[in-house]
């Protein structure tokens, strides 16, 4: 099996609006990704996920789409985005961009066009339908940021479909002149020369066909976002998606070694029907498990070694610790854990996706309430579900605005950004970001790592200790989830010594057949 670019090698996922500003408006840009292509090559990342910079009213930051052929002013110019292309191409990187099919933004002239008039040839390009006999909406659905998912035009007298917020209107997957142009639209990034995409929400863009309510969700415990209030049984993963997905991958297919990354929460056994029939679905379904696992050792074991039990053959696993949609690693189980986190993601098999600032271990940022600018915190607020906290600037040293900007950027940057910055540590070996660096080009060195199999050795509560094999190459590698101290016996590791500690010391250190662990530490282990 040739082993492409996406398999060995990892992603790092940017919110552009927060990577670096370059033009003093406190919002980072395009340009400004570009500036900072060296510090990517410095770091050993393969390749470049840019969440979007499309022209928007920005309304969800982006994920509102108003022309899918071009770049919002605020993030620059096709012009900026060919130089990100190829100066990134020169140094090594790919380039993946998000696509967004679900829904475009109320203000893209498709929508203008559908929303004249019943008449418009364009109308059925959403899910326009009459109201209930009661004159209310058609279903019971809610959006994904509260409140109901059909909103009233007046003008036509119909409701419209939107899963997210009612600016962000849902497209009609199962008119072929939607998948047509939108076909168009992957071709003309494609020729632009971007490696792959991010598929936004992919395992919604099909709804059932007659609009049934979706039944009550049993775990529903009266509290939370409306999303959860009722299953999703109807409003997302119908059978029908794996048609629509497999005409995407044909498209992509049009071209060289491009990638196809799903959005997808859904559990293992739903989740890795995303690769398709004879893996003509997505490449890679985002495997996103450990964003809600418990952080336990015998718990984690137990997911990895069910995902890897349920791929499909050929398949190649992924895995994600954070997203611009989820709390930061750090912000779920501390700073000393986050090492031992990232120590996981880098040593499991299949392509990790990094996200911008876990590198330096941000974590919990307090947004003050005038600061607010996530619209699902605005909508349904106190309900711990803001997204601004996972958003904020990425910091690149100690001066005033941490090097991002030259004013006061568009989220906070955290309290300890003089020294939680990557121009402070990087010359310090103990820190987050040396760690991140070293395990990042360990990884691309060593087969057992970029290729190798998985196989659990041990997994307790504390202390999960699994090997990476790769012929006769072998890795292990320790992780202690407590902040105690904590010893295991691994007969298979004798005579291995200690190549990378989360700790940051300890090279060298030859091993016998039992391991101490220091609290909050993870070991790497090479074998003679
Ligand atoms: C995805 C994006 C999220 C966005 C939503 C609607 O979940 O990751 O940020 O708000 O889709 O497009
Ligand atoms: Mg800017």
């Amino acid at each position: 099996m040739p082993h492409s670019w996406w398999r060995t090698g990892t992603v790092y996922q940017i919110y552009p609006r927060s990577f670096q500003d370059s033009d003093g408006d406190g919002v980072g840009d395009l340009e400004g990704v570009r500036r900072r292509l060296d510090y990517l090559v410095w770091l050993g990342v393969d390749a470049i996920w840019l969440s979007p910079f499309y022209p928007s009213p920005m309304h969800d930051f982006g994920y509102d789409v108003s022309d899918y052929c071009d770049v919002d002013p605020l993030f620059g110019s096709l012009a900026r985005f060919d130089a990100l292309v190829d100066e990134a191409h020169a140094k090594g990187l790919k380039i993946i961009i998000d696509f967004v099919p679900n829904h475009t933004s109320n203000a893209h002239p498709w929508f203008l066009a559908s929303k004249s008039a019943r008449s418009d040839p364009k109308r059925d390009w959403y899910l326009w339908r009459d109201p209930a006999p009661n004159g209310g909406p058609p279903n019971n659905w809610f959006g994904h940021f509260g409140g109901g998912a059909w909103n009233w035009d007046e003008q036509t007298q119909q409701y419209y479909l939107h899963s997210f917020l009612p600016e962000q209107p849902d497209l009609n997957w199962r008119n072929p002149q939607v998948s047509a142009a939108m076909h168009d639209v992957l071709r003309f990034w494609l020729r632009r020369g971007v490696d792959g995409f991010r598929v936004d929400v992919i395992s919604h863009i099909v709804k059932d066909a007659a609009f049934r309510d979706n039944p009550a969700n049993p775990s529903w415990t009266g509290e939370g976002p409306d999303i959860i209030r009722l299953a999703q049984t109807y409003s997302s993963d119908q059978p029908e998606v794996h048609d629509v997905i497999a005409e995407m991958r044909r498209v992509v297919d049009e071209f060289d070694d491009r990638l196809l990354i799903g959005e997808i929460y859904l559990p293992i056994e739903r989740l890795i029907a995303y690769y398709g029939k004879e893996l003509q679905g997505v490449h890679l379904p985002f495997n996103f498990q450990l964003l809600d696992a418990r952080w336990n050792a015998a718990e984690i074991g137990r997911l990895i070694e069910k995902y890897e039990a349920a791929l499909p053959q050929g398949a190649w696993p992924n895995w994600v610790l954070s997203n611009h949609d989820r709390p930061r690693i750090a912000a779920r189980v501390g700073v000393a854990q986050a090492r031992v986190a990232a120590m996981l993601l880098l040593t499991l098999r299949g392509t990790p996706t990094l996200y911008y600032g876990d590198e330096i271990g941000i974590g919990h940022v307090d947004i003050p309430a005038d600061r607010v600018q996530d619209p699902w915190t605005k909508r349904e607020p106190d309900l711990g579900v803001g997204r601004d906290p996972s958003r904020t600037p990425m910091q690149w040293d100690a001066g005033q605005f941490a090097g991002f900007s030259t004013r006061e950027p568009w989220l906070p940057l955290t309290p300890d950004r003089e020294t939680r910055n990557v121009a402070t540590m990087r010359d310090d070996k103990s820190s987050i970001l040396a760690l991140t660096r070293k395990l990042l080009h360990y990884r691309r060195e060593r087969a057992p790592l970029n290729k190798g199999e998985w196989r659990l050795l041990c997994s307790s509560d504390d202390i999960l200790a699994y090997e990476r094999v790769s012929g006769e190459e072998r890795v292990f590698v320790a992780l202690n989830f407590c902040s105690e101290p904590r010893s295991c016996a691994l007969p298979t590791t004798a005579g291995a010594t200690i190549t990378i500690s989360t700790h940051g010391d300890r090279c060298g250190e030859a091993v016998g057949t039992v391991l101490c662990l220091r609290r909050d530490e993870g070991v790497l282990l090479s074998s003679p």
